[in-house]
């Protein structure tokens, strides 16, 4: 543990860090992009290799990442080269890893502060507050193209970010997510109770989700589940390691990180069991792509009892989740500045927050990437969550299983006297999690799938 805690900041308790860390976890990933791949994948097959690379990458790289945060008391850049310092071979892996974190963070949070924008903006509109233009495919077209708008919502967005993030970790971060968590927690059992009562569409939904059908399956679907494991996770990109440092040492960091996940589950399953029996219940189709969430359903919602109040509530838990994350992006960006360049934690706050304010300008505008044939927006998402975020995920595996001393590397066993434990993750993180997540790299680069 280095002994600069009291500078860095620190969760106060395990509940605090549990909130925290399923706060950058359940995201814009679980409530708009899990249903919409899952509505687009087929249902039930598709669901349950997801799980299965929730556990065999998921869980492992979230071991993986708390246990080099919380050994080396550092954010990404600083706690790679610190656990690698007894071995100089690996210098250029864990420089990469470090370099390839803060890169991730900056492109992630600059589309995804654009997309949690319009999010308050239909919020807006569900609660009365600003005018629809009628048809909710007519509103989403209004706010996403333009520029204005878009800019405007992803401003009051970073503003609300940079706020949380500048008040440090234990006034601002955890106290932020102490609060936006079981609001977010009891938003989605009172849309369950109303979807249970109120629409005859939960047991299609249910069906839908839970019940296999292999033939629906296609290699896709699966490279889809597996990069979607570590994007829902928010690993790769060293949020885990960052807030793993802000927790005393040999704290059950194992435990921890399963809860986190499991929370992250079955969140998105909630998510999707509430989004699919609205659909059901008005005969709709589930394969409505990323329009699910803004244009679907609330045209659905909009016909249904309640539809405004149910409308309000479904977007406070989709602002409430994306702030979170967006919160936990932010704060890899300004740890390495405090960490790493010893800028003061409001100053490397407000930095940051400007330069991907700006950058995100980009995308709120629908600038293209000159040379691309893209936009900044679609570069952004596709960069991180093709490249950045696998080759990431693929270092920090291939560090913390072969370049990692034992000592530290089993530090969140220690405490289990589980020895079995310990050895099963060790050799997935070494063969499994690699073998699965270079699938991923070589979907993207387009020589598989
Ligand atoms: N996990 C978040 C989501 O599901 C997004 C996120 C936050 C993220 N922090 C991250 C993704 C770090 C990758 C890496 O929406």
């Amino acid at each position: 543990m280095s002994g600069q805690s009291t500078e860095r900041g620190a969760f106060a308790s395990n509940l605090g860090f549990i909130l925290a860390a399923a706060g950058s976890a359940v995201g814009l990933g679980n409530i708009w992009k899990f249903p919409y791949i899952t509505g687009v994948y087929g249902g039930g097959a598709f669901v349950l290799v997801y799980l299965g690379c929730i556990l065999l990458v998921g869980l492992p790289l979230m071991y993986a990442e708390l246990v080099i945060g919380n050994r080396s008391g550092l954010s990404a850049v600083g706690a790679f080269k610190k656990l690698t310092a007894h071995a100089p071979r690996s210098r250029v892996l864990s420089a990469l890893a470090g370099g390839l974190a803060v890169l991730s963070g900056f492109l992630i949070l600059s589309f995804y502060s654009v997309v949690a924008g319009w999010a308050i903006h239909f919020l807006f509109v569900s609660m009365g507050l600003i005018a629809g233009k009628g048809a909710s495919e007519a509103t989403f077209t209004a706010v996403a193209h333009s520029g204005a708008w878009s800019s405007l919502w992803h401003t009051v967005f970073m503003i609300g970010t940079a706020g949380v993030v500048a008040a440090g970790v234990h006034r601002g971060i955890e106290a932020a997510c102490k609060v936006l968590m079981p609001l977010l927690f009891g938003i989605v059992l009172l849309l369950l109770a109303y979807v249970i009562l109120e629409t005859d569409g939960v047991g299609a939904s249910a069906r839908f989700l839970f019940a296999p059908d292999f033939s629906k399956l296609s290699g896709e679907a699966v490279l889809e589940a597996l990069g979607h494991s570590f994007f829902t996770l928010s690993l790769g990109m060293g949020a885990m390691v960052t807030y793993g440092s802000y927790l005393s040492e040999d704290r059950a960091i194992v435990r921890d990180g399963v809860a986190v996940a499991v929370l992250d589950t079955v969140l998105a399953l909630a998510a999707g069991l509430v989004i699919f029996a609205v659909v059901f219940a008005q005969g709709k189709e589930p394969a409505a792509g990323p329009g699910l969430v803004f244009v679907t359903l609330p045209d659905l919602f909009a016909t249904m009892p309640f539809g405004a109040a149910v409308a309000s509530a479904f977007f406070f838990m989709l602002v409430f989740a994306a702030w979170s994350s967006a919160i936990s992006l932010l704060e890899v960006v300004a740890a390495w500045l405090v960490d790493s360049l010893g800028v003061p934690r409001v100053k490397a706050t407000l930095g940051a927050s400007v330069a991907i304010w700006a950058i995100g300008l980009l995308c709120a505008y629908g600038v293209g990437a000159p040379g691309m044939g893209e936009s900044f927006f679609d570069l952004f998402d596709n960069l991180t969550t093709k490249y950045t975020l696998p080759v990431g995920g693929l270092l920090v595996a291939l560090i913390a299983g072969w370049v990692l001393l034992p000592n530290d590397r089993e530090a969140g066993f220690r405490a289990f006297k589980l020895p079995f434990f310990a050895t099963f993750w060790l050799w997935t993180i070494r063969i499994v999690t690699p073998l699965l997540v270079s699938l991923v790299i070589l979907h993207g680069l387009g020589v598989i799938g």
